[in-house]
């Protein structure tokens, strides 16, 4: 992919990896548009970087992103690059009672439906161009799950699975799909409030950026970085050493039935 002269929408661009790849296309003369739900932290974002655009809005709301559609399509009509990078994590036990709490499927919501509504509102715009780019922000944990975080995994398996369908489908169109396979990285997903932190060793935000950019620039289509190569094939070649070297068992699984 051409780094240069592109107009990119980016959910879920105001920190983060959104944030990183907001900060990247900027430095490389695109015009950039950041998304999320929290505008304030859009505005103190947006405010270092001189023409970048803000929206505030929820990918889990289809009447947001109808809003959103019409803010890009009246205002950047140009749009040739839409990253479905927002998303969230929760940590899921399903031996506890309640495991699901409040919001129970805002992983789905958000992580896969948000990132298909978007694709679906965003491909006629992306189309009408000679050639535009849609990437979809997947995780190394699409191709072996990390069983803390289970419904997260489904949900990165499932933006893989239908990134590679998309690709195809849309194969004689002016729209190439891109899916960014991330590493553990620095940043502050999953740490909501109340909820136990993710602990792995993570990759610093900046050497992510670095890979990832070289990664985008190279033309491949699915593009895992760092650990996540090692995913990829680990999980194809050697599902059950890979899945156990990413869920070690210290603990025997109670017996549910009772018996001894
Ligand atoms: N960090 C990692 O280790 C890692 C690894 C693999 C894949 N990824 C993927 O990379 C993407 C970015 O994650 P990150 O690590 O940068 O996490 P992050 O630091 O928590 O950032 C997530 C961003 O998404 C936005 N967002 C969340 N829910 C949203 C919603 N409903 N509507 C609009 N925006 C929303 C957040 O802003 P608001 O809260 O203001 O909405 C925030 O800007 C995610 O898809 C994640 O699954 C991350």
């Amino acid at each position: 992919m051409n780094l240069t002269g592109h107009t990119v929408l980016i959910t879920g661009g105001g920190s983060g990896i959104g944030g990183g790849l907001a900060k990247a296309f900027h430095e490389r003369g695109n015009k950039v548009i950041i998304t999320g739900r929290r505008e304030q932290i859009l505005r103190d974002f947006a405010s270092k970087f001189p023409g970048m655009e803000t929206f505030t809005m929820d990918v889990s709301k289809d009447g947001d992103i109808q809003k959103l559609f019409k803010f890009v399509s009246d205002k950047f009509p140009s749009l040739d690059v839409l990253v479905n990078n927002a998303g969230i994590l929760r940590m899921t036990d399903f031996t506890k009672s309640d495991p699901l709490g409040e919001d129970p499927y805002a992983e789905i919501d958000i992580n896969v439906k948000g990132l298909i509504r978007m694709t679906t509102t965003f491909l006629p715009l992306l189309s009408k161009q000679k050639g535009s780019t849609l990437i979809n922000v997947s995780s190394g944990l699409a191709y072996v799950p990390l069983s803390m975080a289970p419904i997260y995994c489904a949900t990165k398996a499932a933006v893989h699975s239908l990134t590679m369908s998309l690709r195809h489908q849309l194969r004689n169109t002016p729209v190439r799909v891109i899916e960014l396979a991330p590493p553990a990285v620095e940043t502050d997903l999953g740490k909501a409030p109340g909820q136990e932190e993710f602990k792995y060793p993570k990759l610093g935000l900046e050497p992510f950026m670095v890979q990832t950019m070289k990664a985008l620039e190279s033309g491949a289509m699915e593009l895992p970085i760092g650990q996540s190569k090692m995913l990829k094939l680990g999980g194809r070649l050697l599902p059950s050493v890979f899945f156990n070297m990413l869920n070690p068992k210290k603990a025997p699984m109670p017996n549910l039935q009772g018996e001894a």
